[in-house]
């Protein structure tokens, strides 16, 4: 199944139930202005009400993932305009979407490309993808979570020395520093991102979105209210179907069906 839509600035395709979501601003190397932004919330957020898919992808292409923030876009804004507009807040509404999230990176993901990757669950990247949070040679700082999800995902030390430098990292530095879960060849890579999203996409929806909910808390959280949110969510998951299907399928060696859950 596949939208075309003249001018789509995200094209979607969707795969039994994953979504995999193109960026599709070839011009502007992808670069996040509010059309594309808008475009891509409101796709995913329809995905999520009306359909079922269990997993999104999202991708750029060979080259460039995403170039950041659309710099045309911010340049001439004031102060008093960028607070009035909470610009960049409407990503509060892509981080809300439950549904997970898998970035699948090639070639460029700098500032807000970089983040757009960190905003989702997983990051896959290929061996040419490169990231880097380059604002400050713009005279400003990352503004989507730069600054918060790379401290989370790689530690003080290299947020700092790339934070404050804007140098690029490489997809091997990115994988040995953790904020990459995997590395394939470039040519594999969106095979292996929508074979894991479809892995995802075939288990239990209860337990895939309690699982993610408790890893984000562990961001939040102090070790020993995290762990016990950890032991009420397993608790609580002896009330559902999925539990009852995954462990009755495990006795009777059989393959567990989530599908209906
Ligand atoms: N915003 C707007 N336009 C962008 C852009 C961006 N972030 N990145 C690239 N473009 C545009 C270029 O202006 C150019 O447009 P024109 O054809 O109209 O001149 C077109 O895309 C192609 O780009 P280049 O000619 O620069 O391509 P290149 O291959 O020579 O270089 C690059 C590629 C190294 C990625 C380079 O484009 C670059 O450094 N881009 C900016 C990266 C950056 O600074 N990103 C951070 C943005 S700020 C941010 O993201 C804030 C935040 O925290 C959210």
């Amino acid at each position: 199944e596949e939208t075309f839509e003249a001018n789509a600035n995200v094209r979607v395709e969707i795969t039994g139930k994953v979504a995999l979501l193109t960026l599709n601003r070839d011009q502007a190397l992808n670069a996040l202005n509010s059309a594309l932004m808008q475009e891509l919330i409101a796709k995913m957020q329809q995905l999520e009400a009306n359909s079922d898919i269990g997993c999104f992808v999202i991708t750029g292409n060979s080259r460039v993932f995403c170039a950041g923030a659309d710099i045309k876009e911010m340049q001439s804004k004031s102060c008093q305009q960028m607070l009035a507009e909470d610009y960049f807040s409407p990503w509060e509404r892509f981080t809300a979407i439950k549904t997970p999230k898998i970035a699948a990176v090639c070639g460029y993901a700098l500032g807000g490309g970089c983040e757009l990757a960190m905003m989702c669950d997983l990051i896959y990247a290929g061996e040419s993808a490169v990231f880097a949070q380059p604002e400050i040679n713009l005279g400003v700082i990352p503004g989507i979570g730069g600054t918060q999800r790379l401290t989370r995902s790689i530690g003080k030390a290299k947020a700092m020395d790339l934070i404050l430098t804007g140098r690029y990292m490489a997809a091997s530095e990115a994988e040995q520093s953790g904020l990459v879960a995997r590395v394939f060849t470039d040519e594999t890579l969106l095979e292996e991102a929508l074979f894991a999203a479809q892995s995802i996409s075939e288990k239990g929806r209860l337990s895939v979105a309690l699982a993610k909910e408790a890893i984000e808390q562990s961001m939040e959280l102090p070790l020993t209210q995290g762990l016990l949110f950890e032991r009420r969510v397993f608790h609580s998951l002896f009330a559902s179907e999925a539990q009852q299907e995954g462990m009755a399928a495990f006795i009777e060696k059989r393959r567990p069906s989530f599908t209906q859950f």
